[in-house]
């Protein structure tokens, strides 16, 4: 803990974003951690890719290193994998005082973090993202999570890593549509920030350019959300902004059932959450278009059939982020400069009328 001009800092670590870091891991690792054992938690597409380099690295540290690989795949987010690695670290005379470094994309991320926040009731943990949105979103902010069969992420815990590091190299190995649906997320980031962000991604014409431009990209979706958090670290305020397109963008991913990705259903809510406020003249006029055309530029989608149906009010009725009966639309009055819209979700539809 430190403390400093009357504030109290619980927990301070480092994000470094740096191409090729893969291949330095000892002159960020070695001097967080003395020697210990570290489990290398990954899973069965990025493991064959990177695991080896990552061990290797950890081998010449000395550390002892054990590899966990799971599945891929959400469905790794789940009480059988939490006992399944549990169990292997018990197995393995993993104590406190020893270390777990995720290395994958969200999943083995959120996997791996819950892990490590019970085991012993805490054990150190390194954060490796290997997927764009692994590095731009889940892997800052200390959001844990497991899912239940009554909804994603029904169980979790904040919980800090030591440190986070991103080697933007490793998205030119992600499928496509992958990393496109990551880029939706920088996307939402920028339009909220504005400014030199906005300008880099003016800059992405086309998914190639994602990889061209990313380590800008990642820093500044980084370096925007790690502020966010920072003031706001349990979601009370201010950290309800990054739900720029999430309140249409969940209800569209439900209804869809899987045909889409959570980024493609966010678009496509930003997109639409965004046209509202414009018709209503609350948004200055071609913001929607200046959005919709970023996103449209790497072949993220914008529309989909349900939006305004009944089925569409009824899934926003049960979305968890929705407090009682009161929800929350945020939206940009121009580029860079966000706006938060209460609302009774009751009065949701008439509200909108015809304007979705
Ligand atoms: N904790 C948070 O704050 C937070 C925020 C957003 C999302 N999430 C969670 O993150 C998950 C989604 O993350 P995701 O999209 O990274 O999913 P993911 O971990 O399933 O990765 C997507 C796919 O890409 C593969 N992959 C990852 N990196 C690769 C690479 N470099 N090369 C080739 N393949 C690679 C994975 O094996 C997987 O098949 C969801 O479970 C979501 O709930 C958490």
């Amino acid at each position: 803990m430190i403390e400093e001009n009357n504030e109290i800092i619980l927990k301070n670590y480092r994000i470094k974003i740096q191409t090729g870091l893969l291949h330095q891991l000892e002159e960020f690792i070695k001097p967080l951690w003395s020697q210990r054992q570290v489990a290398l938690i990954t899973d069965d597409n990025v493991g064959p890719l990177y695991a080896a380099t990552v061990e290797k690295q950890l081998n010449k540290m000395n550390y002892k290193v054990v590899v966990l690989t799971i599945p891929a795949g959400e469905a790794s987010k789940s009480w059988r994998q939490v006992q399944r690695v549990i169990e292997l670290l018990a197995q393995n005379n993993f104590v406190r005082s020893d270390g777990i470094i995720a290395l994958g994309g969200g999943v083995v991320g959120d996997l791996a973090g819950f892990i490590a926040s019970i085991y012993m009731r805490g054990i150190s943990l390194i954060q490796i993202p290997t997927s764009l949105l692994a590095q731009v979103d889940s892997s800052v902010g200390g959001k844990t999570a497991i899912d239940l069969p009554a909804g994603k992420n029904m169980v979790g815990t904040f919980y800090q890593p030591d440190l986070v590091l991103i080697d933007s190299t490793t998205i030119k190995t992600l499928p496509k549509r992958m990393l496109v649906e990551g880029y939706g997320e920088i996307v939402k980031c920028a339009a909220l920030v504005g400014g030199r962000f906005w300008a880099i991604v003016q800059r992405v014409n086309e998914p190639e350019d994602i990889i061209r431009q990313a380590e800008k990209l990642i820093y500044a979706s980084v370096s925007f959300k790690a502020g966010v958090v920072q003031q706001d670290e349990k979601e009370t305020g201010l950290r309800k902004l990054l739900n720029f397109g999430h309140t249409f963008g969940h209800a569209v991913e439900l209804l869809e059932d899987g045909r889409l990705m959570h980024g493609e259903a966010v678009a496509i809510g930003m997109v639409h959450v965004m046209a509202v406020f414009e018709q209503k003249g609350m948004t200055v006029s071609g913001t929607t278009a200046a959005i919709s055309e970023r996103l449209e530029r790497v072949g993220l989608p914008l529309d989909a059939p349900e939006l305004g149906t009944p089925a569409f009010y009824r899934a926003i009725q049960h979305d968890k982020k929705i407090r009682g009966d009161q929800l929350t639309l945020v939206y940009v009055k121009k580029i860079g400069e966000p706006a938060f819209f209460p609302l009774k979700t009751a009065e949701l539809k008439n509200w909108l009328g015809a304007a979705i």
